[in-house]
């Protein structure tokens, strides 16, 4: 049986359902269900096919042959959808030949060239800006051709280590131009990540700035570079935006203004025709051992996926402002600010600052400001502003708004209806968006103006998205009202297609556990009216603040601290954070520091995490411990660790299989000392 919570419906938000255009997909479930009946049915794929046979774009028809409602295409596609699961080898609108950065950008630039593309909103709320399509499509050109200049061509690899400045846009679509691949890391990331990421895809080209600018403070961010660097024999060139203006480390031969660069070469440049199926972006993700896997994503069904999610998920239509709050430097930020919005032609924001800068009224002084009208956030966020209250809100018109979003963990009921009540004045749509980089755009959510809501649950599965449950241990199908784990029965367009360089772990990862289908790796429940509720991971990966940790990764940043023999990670409830890290640490018995300056220990021990992954996956907790409970065989048993610091102890169960129970104890009156 479902343990799903008994739950009070929300009526479909009455900005979108009696606001001033007619939702995409509506009235009501029952069309919704129609419509998702088809893009699952035997004849599927046909759903997404048939939006080439209604042209509505002839921009350039010398390039132009064919068109459809959403791309543009240079040559149309043939097959619609080829492989499997099982073979790891899916693709879509084969033959299809497009460009990303043409999409998003000429298209509209001809159209409505002083149409603003990009809100910048800077971290001083008084610094930022908006940015036409015309502007966007001279900037993207220009960087387009100094990355020419500096050799890259199609099929490489370019880095990206950027602030959240509109000017990253212009990089990405830059990359996507020429057809190079571009591999955003997030400028919150050490200079260790950075390399170790850099390394992997071997870019000759870096991008990236002098300094960043959030929350007041400066950022370092060329200083990271210059860092990482030393170990990046591959890099020899850096092109570098200027962001403050302030005195940095120039190394010449090597570095490049940004500005400077684009002052030498023409304002134009012709896109690169790019196959449906030629990487995009390589994305660094966690699982569920300590190297990030280098998630790739092609264009022509990337695009599609992203563009129609932000069409049909947030309900957008022409004229809105869409903001998501999200970095660039996450899948989210990637598809949520750059390719979806853009592809439609829908301005979009870039958010330079936090929620609580210059105070805990940013967002709402930005909504105001710019009369936004969709606002796409993570759970951390709104508990964070809902704990400050909602007197943050109150003088400002929040009435632009049409559809409010959550993504990156599960999002607590109380927390829902504060985003409901006070940000959305009972007006909007609120949706639950669940996905992940893996799948490059949203799997699960209520659609406005179709779908009731349920506080706390993604609900339905988006248009050729058939989720199933399975029975962990046997792999059987979970029918009806229960319990699984989550899994994607159909091949879908934006589907990442490989793992850069390792394809065998992609199959590992993804296709092997449970054959013919594609495992999230998190657990979800089905309730009786036939709604997903998403449970959480259920591998090693951890949540923190919608940021997605290894506890490897974590665990083997540890262990290269001089004195660690061996760590132990694991994710524990956090009201604010979702998760938070708790590490359990033992010391090499070589390793000399009294328990009197433990503190000073522990403190060592977090700047570790932040010197080699970045101050994000920082532990909350550290626990110095004589001994960790194993099994016979030496595997650390962390559930066990788990559920002494959850405060569970009386549910540890069977202990026999533990090599020395004593070392349980040890970690009970370490927990309990420390509490
Ligand atoms: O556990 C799920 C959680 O975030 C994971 C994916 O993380 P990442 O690849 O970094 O992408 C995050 C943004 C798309 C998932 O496996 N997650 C994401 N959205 C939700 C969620 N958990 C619950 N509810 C959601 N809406």
């Amino acid at each position: 049986m479902t343990d799903a919570p008994v739950v009070q419906k929300h009526p479909i938000g009455s900005r979108v359902a009696k606001g001033h255009v007619k939702p995409h997909v509506g009235p009501d479930r029952k069309a919704y269900e129609e419509e998702h009946t088809q893009s699952v049915g035997e004849r599927g794929d046909e759903w997404w096919a048939k939006r080439r046979l209604t042209p509505s774009f002839f921009l350039s028809s010398s390039l132009l042959q064919k068109a459809n409602e959403t791309l543009s295409w240079y040559r149309p596609f043939q097959t619609v959808r080829s492989g499997s699961f099982a073979q790891g080898n899916i693709a879509w609108f084969l033959e299809g030949e497009l460009n990303a950065s043409y999409n998003c950008v000429d298209r509209h630039a001809s159209a409505s060239p002083d149409k603003t593309a990009i809100v910048y909103e800077a971290d001083e709320p008084s610094q930022g800006r908006n940015i036409t399509y015309s502007e966007l499509l001279l900037e993207v050109c220009k960087v387009a051709n100094v990355l020419k200049s500096l050799g890259v061509k199609k099929g490489d690899t370019v880095s990206v280590y950027l602030p959240m400045t509109w000017h990253a846009v212009a990089a990405f679509l830059a990359c996507a131009r020429i057809g190079a691949i571009h591999s955003v890391v997030f400028a919150g990331f050490s200079a260790e990540s950075l390399r170790d990421r850099i390394n992997d895809c071997q870019s000759r080209v870096l991008i990236t700035s002098d300094e960043g600018k959030r929350g007041g403070k400066t950022i370092a961010t060329k200083a990271i570079v210059d860092q990482a660097l030393k170990e990046c024999p591959v890099v020899d060139k850096v092109l570098v935006l200027r962001r403050t203006g302030n005195e940095i480390n120039f190394v010449d031969g090597r570095d490049l203004w940004w500005h400077e660069e684009a002052e030498k070469v023409s304002s134009y440049c012709v896109p690169e025709t790019m196959n449906s199926e030629d990487p995009l972006f390589i994305l660094y993700t966690s699982g569920s051992t300590g190297k990030p896997k280098g998630v790739v994503h092609t264009t022509g069904g990337y695009l599609l996926c992203a563009a129609l999610t932000v069409k049909y998920v947030f309900d957008v239509h022409p004229g809105d402002k869409f903001a998501c709050m999200a970095d660039i430097g996450w899948i989210t930020g990637h598809t949520y600010i750059i390719y979806g919005p853009l592809t439609l032609g829908t301005t979009t924001t870039v958010f330079e600052s936090t929620p609580v800068y210059p105070s805990p009224a940013r967002y709402w002084e930005t909504v105001e400001k710019h009369g936004l009208t969709h606002f796409y956030s993570a759970p951390t966020a709104i508990r964070l502003l809902r704990q400050q209250g909602h007197h943050h809100l109150q003088s400002f018109t929040l009435s632009t708004l049409r559809v409010l979003g959550s993504v990156g963990e599960p999002i607590n009921s109380e927390a829902w209806e504060w985003y409901n009540e006070h940000v959305g004045q009972n007006e909007c749509s609120v949706v639950d968006t669940f996905w992940q980089t893996e799948t490059g755009s949203i799997v699960l959510a209520p659609l406005p103006g179709a779908i009731e809501t349920k506080p706390g649950a993604a609900q339905v599965p988006f248009f050729g998205q058939a989720p199933v449950l399975v029975e962990a241990a046997t792999g059987e199908l979970v029918e009806g009202p229960g319990e699984g784990v989550l899994c994607l029965s159909k091949p879908w367009p934006s589907i990442a297609r490989t793992i850069w360089k390792d394809h065998a772990r992609y199959l590992d990862t993804y296709m092997n556990p449970y054959p013919g289908y594609f495992y999230t790796g998190d657990s979800a429940s089905r309730d009786e009216d036939g709604d997903i509720w998403i449970k959480g991971r259920i591998d090693d990966v951890i949540n923190v603040s919608g940021h997605r940790l290894s506890t490897a990764e974590i665990e083997s940043a540890l262990i290269l601290h001089k004195g660690v023999a061996e760590a132990a990670v694991i994710g524990i409830g956090d009201d604010m954070t979702g998760q938070a890290v708790h590490a359990f640490v033992i010391m090499k018995p070589e390793f000399s520091y009294s328990s009197s300056n433990e503190t000073s220990l522990v403190k060592e021990l977090i700047i570790q995490v932040r010197k080699v992954i970045g101050p994000f996956a920082a532990p909350k907790k550290v626990y110095i411990v004589g001994n960790l409970p194993k099994t016979r065989s030496g595997k650390i048993m962390r559930h066990i660790i788990r559920k002494i610091v959850a405060g569970e102890s009386d549910q540890l169960g069977d202990l026999s299989t533990v090599a020395e129970p004593s070392a349980v104890d040890q970690i009970k009156q370490k927990v309990s000392e420390s509490q």
